[in-house]
């Protein structure tokens, strides 16, 4: 029986890859940096299933030139470079992979939140570049965590396991979502508009998906709002945040800090002047790379793509509605 093609756009654990080549015919995208957009088209033109990830554009017409095209597994939770409505349109779920990323993407955040109230990134840059002179009574000095308020925007499953975190450091937590969440409820946590939110919070760490209501969410209005002792976190994706009100905020230190996981573009332009500015920490979007979970997120990205090639439910679907139309 012949194989079904899969074209998968970057080499993911090996986990993940060993179950998609014992079932299907693969090409793998072996180049560090994502297939450029013709080739993930032309590749797309003759799969049967794609494997992406959240750097690979899924758009509409790719979609309409995909004839044989049954299952797009994502290796991310978040999906919102896929153009799921064309996707549903077209009767093709669409995988992701919820869950198991929650706790390790909460630790990072956390990690930034910690690494930005004291200071971590730039008190290594001073001991490296060779500024450590002695102990210094007012030197690097930073913001408490503990005991501090805490605003999650986004409470869902990463904003409560940030939550629970913020518990062991006897913080108060502040979030704002469209519904109270029991679950924050029963950690104590309180719901509240966002501009109470954003005006109260020591942190803010952000935690919804992008969509067009959250698109550019975090704009000068709202950084305005923010206290000037307050730290911005950003572990869920750049485009929320407008990045040139964020510099003048930062810069005119009308908020203290940001840290970044992700940023708009991705990734950053090297001249950007954020990169130049001591009080914003950027990473790589890293915030789900531990070993484990990328594992674990290449196997569930196999298992939802296996799935759709044998016509089956998806295990973890985001257009779940897709199955309606049968
Ligand atoms: C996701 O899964 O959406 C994260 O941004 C990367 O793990």
């Amino acid at each position: 029986m012949t194989q079904p093609n899969v074209f998968v756009t970057r080499r993911i654990p090996d986990q993940g890859l060993a179950m998609i080549r014992q079932a299907c015919a693969v090409t793998i995208w072996e180049d560090e940096l994502p297939p450029p957009y013709n080739v993930l088209r032309a590749e797309a033109a003759r799969a049967d299933g794609l494997l992406t990830l959240l750097s690979d554009r899924v758009d509409a017409p790719l979609l309409a030139a995909a004839p044989r095209l049954k299952v797009i597994s994502q290796m991310a939770v978040g999906f919102d470079n896929i153009d799921l409505a064309a996707a549903t349109a077209r009767g093709i779920p669409v995988g992701h992979t919820p869950g198991v990323l929650t706790e390790t993407t909460a630790d990072f955040a956390f990690a930034l939140l910690m690494a930005a109230a004291r200071r971590v990134s730039e008190a290594e840059r001073f001991v490296r570049a060779g500024h450590w002179r002695t102990w210094g009574p007012t030197l690097l000095m930073g913001q408490d965590v503990h005991g501090a308020t805490l605003g999650i925007i986004g409470m869902g499953r990463i904003g409560l396991a940030v939550a629970r975190r913020a518990q062991g450091f006897a913080m108060r937590v502040l979030y704002h979502d469209r519904a109270e969440n029991p679950d924050a409820k029963a950690l104590g946590a309180e719901l509240c508009p966002l501009d109470d939110l954003l005006a109260q919070a020591d942190f803010v760490s952000l935690h919804t998906p992008l969509t067009p209501e959250t698109q550019g969410l975090m704009d000068a209005r709202a950084l305005a709002l923010m206290k000037p002792t307050a730290v911005l976190i950003n572990t869920a994706r750049g485009p929320i945040v407008d990045h040139r009100a964020l510099y003048e905020a930062l810069v005119s230190a009308r908020i203290a800090y940001a840290a970044l996981d992700v940023t708009d573009p991705e990734p950053i332009p090297p001249d950007s002047p954020l990169l130049a500015l001591d009080n914003c920490l950027i990473v790589p979007h890293i915030a789900s790379s531990s070993i484990a979970t990328r594992t674990r997120m290449a196997v569930m990205a196999a298992e939802n793509l296996l799935a759709g090639l044998r016509g089956e439910r998806l295990p973890h679907c985001a257009n779940p509605q897709v199955y309606g139309r049968r």
